[in-house]
């Protein structure tokens, strides 16, 4: 087999075997293909697509890369949950407890941000003491004994996915499902799930902006999960404005104890109950959505998801005194409300635009290389469909510089104000099983 002609297949239009994708995928981790043959295949893939069954082996291939994570000493069924990536999206810092709270082991391995989309691992360091370096023993014995683990991505895990997507990111290759469907179905598998639960989220805070697209992604994505075993349900959900109010680490920890604790954003609480009622029926823990939703709403009415939440906190180090005590979190030396030019109706809070102004406040990276100040970001105050009074707060800004008239002109600008009444963009737009 030679790289040179599994390009031209690929860019004439054929369907590859488990082997040719074996070959380029090996043959590219080993060095002995190099960066501009794979480059050019990937860009046949981008304008030729592949078919179900080529991105299940391509995935199969990324997994066979590296190690893989074995999740059996863990009793149950093991739903992982994954999100294509947003601005203020606290929903893993919530669903984690409060599924854990229904008795479904949650044995988590999330990311970092990058760019104007947060990170749970972040948001988790912002708790005084959290850490989320756990031995895999730890880690298991942790799930086994209070349901909820979470840690960061292992270094080891679908190598071939990383030299990949480093390759892509540089030649214009992203933006393919059949290629963003296998990385990110690769990072899910190879970290041990049975089953899988996606929220791809669409609009313009998102990687998908356009809704036809997402549903695409989510098709390709449960496609692959259903060839390789694993139960997959995906939710496609709105990211054209912030998820929730707080957008920021500390800022969206505090969100999170609130809607724990049955006080949340209407938005976030719901899509919480949405993905979360997918994990338990996975998981065998309700015979349906509305009565996997049932236990999970009890679950925040009698404190029990809470008391979930404090108890992971204090098992990775975190001081638990956070839950009673958010001031206890770090907290920004200046808040400055951003104020409404005049009266209306908000018709838009453009995601991506408050993502980079936290990110500009120093609460995401720029690069992987940046450092990132935990306790700054954006809180909103207005959300698409409120009514506002000229001079009325739209959002406050949380600094630790004085200055940030540049960030709170940019995100002025991120709300527009009809003097029509303005309605909210539907928070499920549909789910793909
Ligand atoms: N996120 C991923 O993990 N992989 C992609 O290819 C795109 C987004
Ligand atoms: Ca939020």
């Amino acid at each position: 087999m030679r790289a040179v002609d599994l390009i031209r297949k690929k860019r004439d239009g054929g369907t590859h075997t488990a082997e040719e994708l074996r070959f380029l995928i090996q043959g590219y981790v080993a060095g002995r293909i190099p960066d501009y043959q794979m480059a050019a295949w990937a860009m046949a893939v981008y304008f030729r697509g592949m078919t179900d069954e080529e991105t299940a082996y391509l995935t199969q291939e990324l997994v066979a890369s590296g190690e893989t994570v074995d999740l059996s000493p863990i009793a149950g069924v093991k739903v992982d949950k994954h999100s294509t990536g947003g601005v203020g999206d606290t929903t893993t810092l919530v669903l984690g407890p409060l599924v854990a709270s229904a008795g479904v082991p949650v044995a988590k391995m999330s990311g970092r941000g990058l760019g104007h989309t947060g990170g749970t691992i972040d948001k988790l360091e912002s708790i005084p003491g959290f850490t989320t370096e756990l031995t895999p023993q730890q880690f298991v014995d942790q799930v086994n004994r209070i349901k909820l683990a979470v840690v960061g991505q292992s270094a080891k895990l679908t190598p071939a996915d990383k030299l990949l997507y480093a390759l892509r990111d540089v030649t214009a290759t992203v933006e393919s499902i059949p290629l963003i469907a296998s990385s990110v179905m690769s990072k899910k598998i190879a970290a041990g799930a049975d089953a899988i639960v996606l929220d791809v989220k669409t609009g313009e805070g998102a990687f998908m902006r356009e809704e036809a697209d997402a549903f695409a992604l989510a098709r390709a994505m449960v496609a692959i999960g259903e060839r390789l075993g694993r139960r997959t349900v995906a939710v496609v959900s709105d990211m054209s404005q912030p998820l929730g109010y707080a957008v920021g680490n500390a800022l969206e920890v505090r969100e999170a104890i609130d809607t724990l604790a049955g006080r949340g954003p209407a938005d976030l609480t719901e899509l919480c109950l949405v993905l979360g009622a997918h994990m338990l029926v996975l998981a065998g823990a309700a015979p349906d959505l509305e009565a996997a939703r049932a236990i999970l709403t009890r679950n925040i009415e009698t404190g029990a998801a809470l008391e979930a939440f404090r108890r992971f906190v204090a098992a990775q180090g975190g001081d638990a005194r956070i839950v009673d005590e958010p001031d206890r979190l770090p907290q920004a030396a200046h808040q400055i409300p951003v104020l409404a030019p005049k009266r209306g109706y908000v018709s838009r809070v453009a995601a991506r635009e408050v993502g980079e102004c936290a990110m500009l406040l120093g609460a995401g990276r720029e690069t992987k290389e940046s450092a990132i100040d935990l306790a700054v970001g954006v809180v909103l105050r207005k959300k698409v469909g409120d009514r506002v009074e000229a001079g009325e707060p739209l959002a406050v800004i949380h600094a630790n510089r004085p200055d940030v008239d540049a960030v709170a002109a940019r995100l002025v600008r991120a709300f527009a104000i009809s003097d029509e009444p303005a309605f909210p963009p539907p928070l499920v737009r549909g789910r793909v099983t």
